[in-house]
């Protein structure tokens, strides 16, 4: 069932109508579904246990959405966290996140970062080199612990998605080559500072297939049984993150219910525990980002602008990587036409879409992007001395402000002129 209808004309969050929220919180705004966060949580944890996976350990990717609310939602439902920062380390915890379900990925833990994930207890390090294996194992040791870790292998699968967010190819910065993994894993599990118990991989975001997935899988087993057969320990695999959501309406990605007997199929019989860092399927069409018509601008050709008071700054993705996000009128008249969708920010690159066909809107009306919920609000900036784009959940027919909207002003507090300049 869809949390995002049109009720008497007008889309509603839940039971909550835009417009109320448009009205209390201003433009732009991402309002996310708790129902549907939830809904996505239990439907990706019953693929896995449905196909027979036992006992999954679930951690949300929380880059994808590290708002204390959402967390707060996900850890509800016994949901740990997948971090890759200092910072997104405090947020879990914040969030009443378990430490010993916490993994700390990431590819440039900084000794700080490291001692905090030691102090708190973490589950699990993700290493992605020796290097920083025996950094680790060097802090542990003299903290008088053991790291508990795995080791993130780069399998050399292209996971056919943008090469902005592909990251499982042998030129990509992430993990250990394949051909040197087995060699790696076992000095690390040699040193004192350090407990090595797993393979992790992660190939890339927002794949359409589950091809490349699981021809990384079949690496990884295959891996599994060399590090087993040089005498050291796998009990854990970390499969990492990665599936797609569909942006556009008759968009076809494979559904969980085939990632989960996919994932059961190709890790038959490993005899490990199975780990997942999902983050945009979980979060992905659980969010909008509610934006205001500003004008509607005569362009040279019979295609207008439709200029909205949401930017490049608050949602980055068509920018940065061409993304495509459905845009709606909140009240749709059932009249569409071709527009150009732009933001106000003063670069050719805020444009959200070209020539597209939608729904007629004019100054002042309401509309959405759709399926902003991951990499949307935590991707924002305050580029051309914008604010920062506020955050609201939605639970049935209340609603809260989750994220304050970071005034301009406040920016500007936070900077000073050198006293040799006054
Ligand atoms: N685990 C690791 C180690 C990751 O690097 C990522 C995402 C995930 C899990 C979660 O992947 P997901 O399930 O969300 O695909 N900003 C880009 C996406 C960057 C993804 C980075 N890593 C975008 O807006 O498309």
């Amino acid at each position: 069932m869809d949390h995002f209808q049109i009720i008497n004309g007008v889309l509603h969050v839940e039971d909550v109508p835009l417009p109320r929220i448009a009205d209390e919180v201003g433009t732009p705004v991402y309002v996310y579904s708790q129902a549907t966060l939830v809904r996505h949580a239990q439907v990706f944890r019953d693929a896995l246990l449905n196909a027979g996976v036992d006992n999954p350990h679930i951690a949300f990717a929380i880059k994808a959405n590290p708002n204390l609310g959402v967390l707060r939602v996900l850890a509800k439902e016994g949901y740990g966290a997948d971090v890759v920062s200092g910072g997104e380390l405090t947020r879990a915890m914040a969030a009443g996140i378990a430490p010993e379900d916490i993994v700390f990925s990431g590819v440039g833990k900084t000794a700080e970062e490291m001692v905090q994930g030691l102090k708190s207890g973490i589950g699990q390090f993700n290493i992605e080199s020796e290097e920083e294996g025996r950094e680790l194992a060097a802090f542990a040791e003299t903290m008088g612990l053991r790291a508990t870790a795995a080791l993130r292998v780069n399998p050399d699968v292209d996971a056919k998605t943008h090469g902005k967010i592909s990251t499982g190819k042998a030129e990509n910065k992430f993990g250990v080559a394949y051909d040197r993994a087995a060699g790696i894993y076992g000095r690390l599990a040699h040193l004192p500072g350090l407990e090595m118990r797993g393979l992790a991989i992660h190939i890339g975001s927002q794949m359409s297939s589950l091809e490349p997935l699981e021809a990384a899988i079949g690496k990884l087993g295959a891996l599994i049984r060399d590090v087993r057969a040089s005498g050291n320990n796998v009990t854990h695999a970390d499969l990492g993150g990665g599936l797609g959501v569909p942006y556009q309406r008759d968009a076809v990605l494979p559904p969980p219910d085939d990632y989960g007997a996919m994932v059961a199929r190709a890790t038959k019989g490993w005899d490990v525990r199975l780990m997942f860092e999902p983050g945009r399927v979980i979060c992905g069409n659980a969010g909008v980002l509610l934006t205001r018509v500003i004008r509607v601008k005569a362009s040279a050709s019979n295609t207008p602008f439709v200029i909205v008071d949401a930017a490049m700054n608050d949602l980055a993705r068509p920018a940065l990587y061409d993304a495509w996000h459905d845009f709606d009128a909140v009240a749709p008249t059932g009249q569409t036409g071709a527009a150009h969708i732009v933001g106000p920010v003063c670069e050719t690159g805020d444009t959200f879409a070209m020539g597209r066909e939608i729904d007629t809107v004019a100054a002042n009306d309401l509309a959405v992007f759709r399926t902003a919920g991951a990499y949307g609000a935590t991707m924002a900036s305050t580029y051309n001395s914008r604010g920062l784009v506020p955050e609201v959940l939605v639970s049935g027919d209340r609603f809260a402000v989750v994220a304050e909207r970071i005034m301009p002003a406040t920016i500007l507090d936070a900077e000073h002129v050198p006293d040799w300049l006054d």
